[in-house]
């Protein structure tokens, strides 16, 4: 039957028309329509009029080593034969769980305590705490199923001097004593320490009970040299009045900064923690007038907003002096420091604790804090809060404590 000559004009033009709109999709990195292949990623390869285009499957993250973007030019070739084999979900699982950390980017709690032990050398002392670093998920989870919050949490950190002979596997890369730090007018002291616990709760009772077993399991192979109970002040702030913990990392950016990665593989998802013990003369700090201590911090007192670096060479505040960049960029590390006090005693201070995937980081804010940038301009902060304690630890992921029980 013949074709009215109208029709396959019609058809002729229809499909020029596609054509064309196919290719300027194609060049926006559109899906296109055709004959599909299949990817190995579960995405298939689509031939458009640009050429073939990758098309993600229906899971939301691209997969590992694909190597295709959404809408990225493909070909259509068998794939050839990669040195790294393809990761399956079981070994992707496998590889995660190797490396989980401890609740090292747990949020501000309500209450908290900080337990520095040191371990005696013998050899029954080590194998006992070897056996309770080891079971430190079980002591938590006793905790956790009578919290209903279920926001309990707590973190182990090894020392340097503490790690050969309760692990026996290689140091973290990094892992070093605490370095005095002697200003020109301030010090950060060194103090010792094996043992870290670093336990958030929503409340002082569930820390107590946990406390409580801990140093029992210890029995005598553990002596606790120092102890701090922190409480949330109010809006979060300090003693010294201030909101702290504001510009602390948050969403991906909070483990790209805690959490050790491919730099040093056997310690992946570990961290390096850093505390120190300050206590504040409150008298000296009333002393000063309001403009003057927000001049010291560099955020405003009552509305805690970021006050203007002050140019160079004049006195840096805190938050200046605290922040590290080089050609990378800005270093971040995770505070979650705690404001305690026994008034009877007229105690008050602010317990430091920064976690890092990069000691050095934490590190360098300490030496501005302490010598100044430039020397002797040191952070004002000291003039009235003095350093009582400095330790320095790692706290390893949880696959690498739990194996510590053999
Ligand atoms: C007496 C002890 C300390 C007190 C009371 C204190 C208090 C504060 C306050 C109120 C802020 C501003 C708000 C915020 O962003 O959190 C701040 C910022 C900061 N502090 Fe401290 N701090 C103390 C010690 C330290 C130490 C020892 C370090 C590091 C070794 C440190 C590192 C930082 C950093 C990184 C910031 C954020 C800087 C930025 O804005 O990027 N702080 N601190």
């Amino acid at each position: 039957m013949a074709v009215p000559a109208g029709t396959v004009v019609m058809v002729i033009v229809v499909r020029v028309v596609v054509a064309m709109v196919a290719a300027v999709l194609a060049r926006a990195g559109t899906v296109l329509v055709g004959g599909a292949g299949v990817c190995r990623h579960a995405g298939t390869i689509r031939p458009g009029a640009g050429g073939d285009y990758y098309i993600p499957g229906p899971h939301p993250p691209m997969p590992r080593r694909c190597r295709l973007e959404f809408g990225e030019r493909a070909s259509l070739a068998p794939p050839t034969p990669s040195s790294q084999p393809e990761m399956t979900v079981n070994q992707r699982r496998t590889d995660m769980l190797d490396t989980e950390p401890q609740a090292i980017n747990a949020p501000l709690s309500i209450a908290a305590a900080f337990l520095v032990l040191s371990i005696k050398d013998d050899a029954a002392s080590l194998a006992t705490a070897r056996s309770v670093l080891g079971s430190t998920d079980d002591l938590v989870k006793n905790i956790v199923i009578r919290d209903v919050s279920g926001t309990f949490n707590c973190n182990v950190g090894i020392s340097h001097r503490a790690w050969s002979p309760l692990t026996g596997k290689p140091m973290p890369r990094e892992l070093a004593p605490f370095k005095e730090i002697r200003g020109a007018t301030h010090t950060a002291v060194s103090t010792p320490g094996d043992l870290l616990y670093h336990v958030r709760a929503p409340s002082m009772d569930l820390i107590v009970e946990f406390e409580k077993t801990l140093l029992d399991a210890f029995g005598d192979a553990a002596v606790a040299v120092d102890e701090v109970a922190g409480f949330r002040y109010f809006d979060a702030r300090d003693l010294l009045g201030f909101v702290d913990g504001t510009a602390n990392p948050d969403g991906l950016s909070l483990p790209a900064a805690t959490l050790v990665g491919d730099e040093d593989p056997e310690h992946a998802g570990g961290s390096y923690v850093v505390v120190q013990k300050y206590l504040h003369d409150l008298a000296a700090w009333r002393a000063r007038q309001v403009e003057e201590q927000e001049r010291i911090i560099g955020r405003t007192k009552y509305d805690n907003t970021e006050l203007p670096d002050a140019p160079a060479p004049e006195q840096k505040s805190h938050k200046t002096l605290c922040t590290i960049e080089d050609e990378q960029g800005e270093h971040d590390i995770f505070r979650c420091n705690m404001p305690f006090a026994n008034p009877g005693r007229g105690e008050y201070g602010t317990y430091f604790i920064g976690y890092s995937r990069r000691l050095w980081v934490t590190e360098r804010m300490l030496e501005r804090m302490f010598i100044g940038d430039p020397p002797p301009l040191h952070d004002r902060i000291l003039d009235v809060s003095k350093a009582t304690t400095g330790t320095t630890f790692f706290a390893p992921n949880r696959k690498f404590l739990a194996d510590l029980g053999g």
